[in-house]
């Protein structure tokens, strides 16, 4: 699925600003890469993954870690202050460690952080934190052992939580929980989830489940509104509005008292484009400029063609200003080019 053809966009430099901090062609300032590290993951999410059928990327095709090192003053003299680390899961990447400290000093670079399913942070958490790693979202759909087995096919719900509490002993906090949301499969548990951060000081956080390639049966019908969730937590535990802060996708709320707080990602049905500070850098190389849309620039052959620093900074630069404005789901557009895997949420 990796080597599906890609969008081809020629790059036209025209009236794109070659210093400064980049914006895109709407005047949207674009400082923050999410960096799949690998396609692969040791869980196999129904709403992520197909049972049967996925295709990795041969290890050539992805960018080394010498690449992906180069490319970081790069990025940084472009506008992008924050990385996040994706993946598929993204501590299945050797020398991951390595890798983070690298980026994280960076000259430029503010903060890096990752997107996981925790199952290796029991062992991890430490060497990550000391390496420079920020902060840590984590996915987790269901509190029953053998419900969280069914959703990701195989997972161990006991090891997450030993990541969960590795991470937070070793300081990687504020802890962000990600549980997709999908209707008959797990919606009954939004209570219970959001009762964790009573006592618990995490954010968690419900999103809507998306059409991505491979997957895109299972948002027919499945998905649940965040004003749904918002009006069922409210008449269990009552909930107050925070606020909306910045570029992050999440509204905030919280129950009253809690010391946590409760984050509604609502890109189904309330999308938040206008406020969108991000790209995707895919683990072959491309620049992948809105979740939800195909369109991409490619890096990886400009890097292993011998391109100078300032010949790469101007193709980020012309995909930051060639992004689009936003997604097209309710005009029935819908990925066809990489799933979820392959592109880091
Ligand atoms: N819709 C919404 N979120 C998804 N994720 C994976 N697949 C989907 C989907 N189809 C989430 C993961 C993780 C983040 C990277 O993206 O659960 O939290
Ligand atoms: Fe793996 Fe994350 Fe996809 Fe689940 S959602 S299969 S943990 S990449």
């Amino acid at each position: 699925m990796i080597s599906a053809p890609i969008t081809f966009i020629e790059p036209d430099l025209g009236d794109i600003a070659t210093t400064g901090p980049a914006h895109d062609s709407y005047g949207r300032r674009i400082n923050y890469l999410r960096v799949s590290l690998t396609d692969r993951c040791n869980f196999r999410c129904f709403y992520c993954m197909p049972a049967v059928g996925m295709q990795f990327a041969p290890p050539p095709e992805l960018l080394s870690n010498a690449e992906l090192l180069r490319l970081m003053p790069i990025l940084a003299r472009s506008g992008f202050e924050k990385i996040r680390l994706t993946g598929g899961e993204p501590t299945l990447r050797r020398d991951l460690v390595s890798l983070v400290e690298a980026m994280a000093h960076t000259p430029g670079i503010t903060e890096v952080s990752m997107t996981t399913n925790a199952l290796r942070l029991a062992e991890l958490a430490r060497p990550l934190a000391a390496a420079g790693l920020k902060r840590l979202n984590i996915s987790i759909d269901s509190l029953d052992a053998e419900r969280f087995r069914q959703i990701t096919r195989g997972g161990d719900l006991a090891r997450v939580w030993a990541g969960i509490e590795a991470s937070e002993q070793a300081g990687l906090t504020p802890l962000k929980l990600n549980c997709v949301v999908v209707r008959g499969v797990n919606d009954d548990e939004v209570v219970e989830l959001a009762r964790l951060t009573i006592d618990r000081p995490w954010q968690m956080r419900f999103i809507e489940v998306m059409p991505l390639v491979g997957v895109a049966d299972v948002a027919d019908g499945g998905v649940v509104p965040s004003a749904e969730l918002i009006e069922r937590i409210d008449q269990a535990l009552g909930i107050e509005f925070v606020g909306w802060f910045g570029a992050d996708p999440a509204r905030t709320y919280k129950i009253p008292g809690a010391r946590g707080s409760l984050g509604f990602i609502s890109s189904v049905s309330d999308p938040f484009c206008a406020t969108c500070n991000r790209m995707r850098l895919t683990a072959d190389g491309k620049l992948h400029l809105c979740l939800l849309r195909d369109n991409e620039v490619d890096l990886r052959e400009t890097l292993r063609s011998g391109a100078a620093d300032d010949e790469i900074e101007a193709l980020i630069r012309y995909a930051v200003h060639t992004k689009p404005w936003g997604h097209g789901l309710p005009q029935g557009i819908k990925p066809t080019l990489r799933g979820m895997s392959q592109l880091g949420g």
